[in-house]
């Protein structure tokens, strides 16, 4: 894991830098930033949680997707210093006691992925979804789902295990309230 002082070095001096203190999966770090370094690059890079992953430069592929403050982001188009005091939950943080989010558990069960490039951002796209939706349409889980791109799956296995996480999700909510 690289110190906060590694990040974002070239072309700038030390004056440019933020000092910026952001919790992510419930670890509250402070790190000294240059103003344009973006979340995703702060988490990857700064602390090592490379579970979320970078698909395009275009902010169009949604493979960077995190929760911050209990909403999904596109983590390529924050600012680090913009996540300045916020909480972040990456796909890292999403087992808890062990035990694998009921999101996590059905993409596995009911095959929601292939490569598996897209499904940290999918996945943490769809706990913002099942937390506005509960009991989501199959309709309602491709739209919720429309800015995270997939090229393997054609995205049917997603929402059959989008729907599967639902139903766990209805039964056990506590789950998903604690990590949206
Ligand atoms: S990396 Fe593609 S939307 Fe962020
Ligand atoms: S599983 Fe390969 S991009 Fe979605």
């Amino acid at each position: 894991m690289r110190g906060g002082s590694d990040a974002g070095r070239e072309g700038s001096g030390d004056h440019l830098r933020h000092k910026v203190t952001i919790t992510v999966n419930g670890v509250t770090t402070t790190h000294e930033v240059e103003p344009r370094l973006l979340l995703v690059h702060y988490l990857r890079d700064v602390l090592g949680l490379t579970g979320t992953h970078i698909g395009c430069d275009t902010s169009q592929c949604g493979a960077c997707t995190v929760l911050m403050d209990g909403k999904a982001v596109k983590s390529c188009t924050v600012l680090a210093i913009q996540a300045d005091g916020a909480h972040i939950t990456t796909i890292e943080g999403l087992a808890s006691d062990g035990q694998l989010h009921p999101l996590q558990e059905a993409f596995w069960e009911h095959h929601g992925l292939q490569c598996g490039f897209c499904t940290p951002g999918m996945i943490m796209a769809s706990v913002q979804l099942l937390h506005d939706h509960p009991d989501p349409t199959d309709e309602e889980i491709r739209k919720g789902l429309e800015g995270n791109v997939c090229r393997c799956t054609g995205y049917h296995n997603i929402v059959k295990a989008v729907k599967e996480a639902a139903r766990v999700l209805r039964e056990q909510p506590a789950a998903v309230s604690e990590k949206a």
